[in-house]
């Protein structure tokens, strides 16, 4: 029985975010026994020098808590990989934060930066957790669409979306669910908009080394005048398909940082201590032919899993630069994208994302989202059962 009270209740915010859907495909999917191609959950091998640092690091006994910016072997290693691979300088020992994964960088930024009420600017189509974390500390994200199918940036529609509240936008390169990559040009266009407007830009370039078809990935902070007005976040999750490990990093003007640092010290106190060691040793032993080498990597399992789609009549928006394809699912029957997404799974096992998870005002219904960071076997698996659609 349920007590009748004014004070037992959820907060304001709680019934506003919702549990995500991209968990109820895959609680739906493990019911059914399908293959999995709703989350981004990379199940593909970590680097072996990554693994046995970390194992290592945990019979040496580096089992306590670490600085609150993490250890210096790690932010030396991402300081070297900021100038070298994002021509960004970051002082490893005032502009450099290990954070519990990109997720964690993004919690601490909005604390130490934004106030309740004030307006952070996204592009649509959106990952959900950029939204919610903006929504659980009182921020209020604004959508602004990019085309749909070729994801041009309407740079009036982003001009006409700032008002006096806008402090902030979240920048995610690539993206996604769609892999859009931005260019070089789009970024200049974008950082002389945030500088016109006086924006924090918050960047997430967490699939900045998964990149096809010759895109370059280009970093907001690198652009000139950008470094004080941008944070930096990115990770180890996806590169090194480590993402239950919790190793992500930012770089801030040393004027921002350390109330950042706060914020994450008080929620997350340090990122894993032995996994800090893995990380670092990736970073130290891995070479660019690694990096390039998860371009090839995945750009093969990219057209396999778009050929696949094109087999079973659906039609992919090819993507050119993470792990995700959005295919148009019109001809799948169903009058919304949840229930194509559960027709295509009793059909062939295989789940998706409903494409509406990450658009707001009913868009994305003739949308489905497939992650094809898997194993080889399972992704052929999941293409032969697609093809039987
Ligand atoms: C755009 C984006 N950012 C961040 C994350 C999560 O990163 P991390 O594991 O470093 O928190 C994901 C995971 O799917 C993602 O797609």
């Amino acid at each position: 029985m349920q007590t009748a009270t004014e004070k037992l209740k959820l907060s304001e915010i709680s019934p506003r975010i919702m549990q995500s859907e991209i968990r109820a495909m895959t609680v739906e999917c493990d019911r059914v026994g399908g293959v999995n191609l709703a989350q981004g959950v990379c199940d593909t091998e970590l680097p072996p020098q990554v693994q046995e640092a970390a194992i290592r690091a945990i019979r040496d006994g580096f089992n306590i808590y670490t600085r609150l910016d993490g250890i210096a072997p790690l932010r030396n290693a991402i300081a070297r990989k900021f100038a070298h691979y994002n021509r960004i300088d970051a002082d490893p020992d005032a502009e450099l934060l290990v954070t519990s994964g990109a997720t964690g960088a993004l919690h601490a930024t909005v604390m130490a930066l934004l106030n309740p009420g004030d307006e952070v600017l996204l592009f649509e189509p959106l990952y959900g957790y950029h939204v919610n974390t903006l929504l659980s500390m009182r921020v209020r994200p604004v959508a602004v669409p990019l085309a749909m199918h070729t994801w041009e940036i309407d740079f009036d529609r982003l001009e006409a979306a700032v008002t006096p509240n806008t402090r902030a936008m979240v920048l995610n390169t690539p993206i996604n669910p769609c892999g859009k990559v931005f260019t070089r040009a789009e970024m200049e266009r974008l950082a002389a908009f945030a500088t016109r407007h006086d924006l924090f830009v918050i960047t997430d370039e967490i699939y900045e080394y998964f990149l096809f078809d010759g895109a370059k990935h280009v970093s907001m902070g690198s652009l000139p005048g950008m470094a004080e007005r941008t944070i930096t976040i990115s990770g180890l999750s996806k590169t090194f398909s480590i993402t239950g490990w919790r190793i992500g990093y930012l770089r801030a003007d040393r004027r921002w940082l350390g109330s950042i640092a706060y914020f994450h010290d008080l929620t997350f106190v340090c990122s894993p201590s032995p996994f800090q060691y893995g990380a670092a040793a990736g970073l130290v032993e891995l070479d660019d032919t690694f990096y390039a080498g998860l371009s090839t990597e995945y750009e093969k399992k990219r057209d396999l899993l778009c050929g696949a789609l094109r087999d079973a009549g659906l039609t992919p928006l090819v993507p050119t630069g993470a792990y995700y394809v959005l295919a148009d699912v019109s001809s799948i029957p169903g009058a919304t994208a949840k229930e194509k997404a559960r027709t295509l799974l009793a059909k062939t096992g295989i789940a998706a994302v409903a494409g509406t998870a990450f658009f707001t005002g009913g868009r994305g219904e003739d949308l489905l989202r497939f992650c094809f960071a898997k194993k080889q076997p399972d992704l052929e698996r999941a293409c032969a059962a697609l093809r039987s659609l």
